[in-house]
């Protein structure tokens, strides 16, 4: 058994957690989920989900949390789908000191991609690996031989009269009631514009839509190989659990 460190993936509309086994990389407990509000749902009930994972595991330890926004050395500095007031606030006053233990903090697309890239489909991948979590938002883990690029925000790329994520993100499928073909071709205009921008040598796509994969993959014309994340929803929490050692 490896260090053991509770991982948390605060997302936009739920807060996720489980135990994992760092040297493994995988989850030893089950995936614990609260609901919360509407996004952007405010941070006393965020702080409030986030400290009753930690009470239903009954954690003592480390927690990792992946957070949806940009995020360097624990602070919060955007806040696109979540409450504006969190931009500036210190991970650690807000969760850490809640429950009384250490809390590190990475972007959540950052975590699934170093999840991702050490012990799933990146694995000993070289070259420009590009991770891009489709859910309420966009998220983005740029890699180059292997070395994260942390807060690329992909996306937030101008695209379209707007920005990427307000076009093919898998919540924009919902909403716009976007047939599979029709979003599928949307998501293909996009990775066009990324794969012209970074010429990558492999896009892996996260986020609960990449079980799809095969139902969209026909209206990929990208020449990019592209791939689905193979960790499905556990990348969110394992990666949040190794924000101690690479945030
Ligand atoms: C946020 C990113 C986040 C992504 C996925 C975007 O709206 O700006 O920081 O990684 O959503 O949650």
């Amino acid at each position: 058994m490896g260090k053991k460190v509770l991982g948390i993936d605060v997302g936009a509309s739920a807060v996720k957690g489980g135990i994992v086994d760092l040297k493994k990389g995988e989850m030893i407990s089950e995936r614990f989920k609260i609901k919360t509000g509407v996004p952007p749902c405010p941070i006393a009930e965020v702080v409030e989900a986030f400290a009753k994972i930690v009470a239903h595991f009954d954690w003592k330890g480390e927690i990792g949390v992946g957070f949806p926004s940009i995020v360097k050395k624990n602070i919060i500095y955007s806040a696109s789908n979540v409450d504006k007031a969190w931009i500036g606030n210190d991970i650690q006053k807000v969760f850490g000191e809640r429950v009384g233990l250490p809390v590190f903090a990475v972007n959540d697309a950052d975590a699934a991609g170093m999840a991702e890239r050490v012990f799933g489909g990146g694995k000993g991948q070289k070259g420009t690996v590009i991770l891009l979590t489709l859910g309420t938002g966009i998220g983005s883990a740029f890699f180059r031989d292997g070395v994260l690029i942390p807060n690329t925000e992909l996306g937030h790329l101008k695209f379209r009269g707007d920005i990427a994520e307000k076009y093919c993100s898998s919540r924009i499928k919902e909403t716009e009631e976007l047939s599979m073909k029709k979003w599928g071709r949307r998501l293909d205009r996009y990775l066009l514009h990324i794969e012209h921008l970074f010429s990558p040598d492999l896009i892996l796509i996260g986020g609960g839509i990449s079980r799809k994969f095969d139902n969209f993959k026909a209206h990929l014309t990208v020449k990019t190989e592209v791939r689905p994340a193979k960790m499905k929803n556990v990348a969110g929490i394992v990666g949040a659990a190794m924000a101690g050692d690479f945030g």
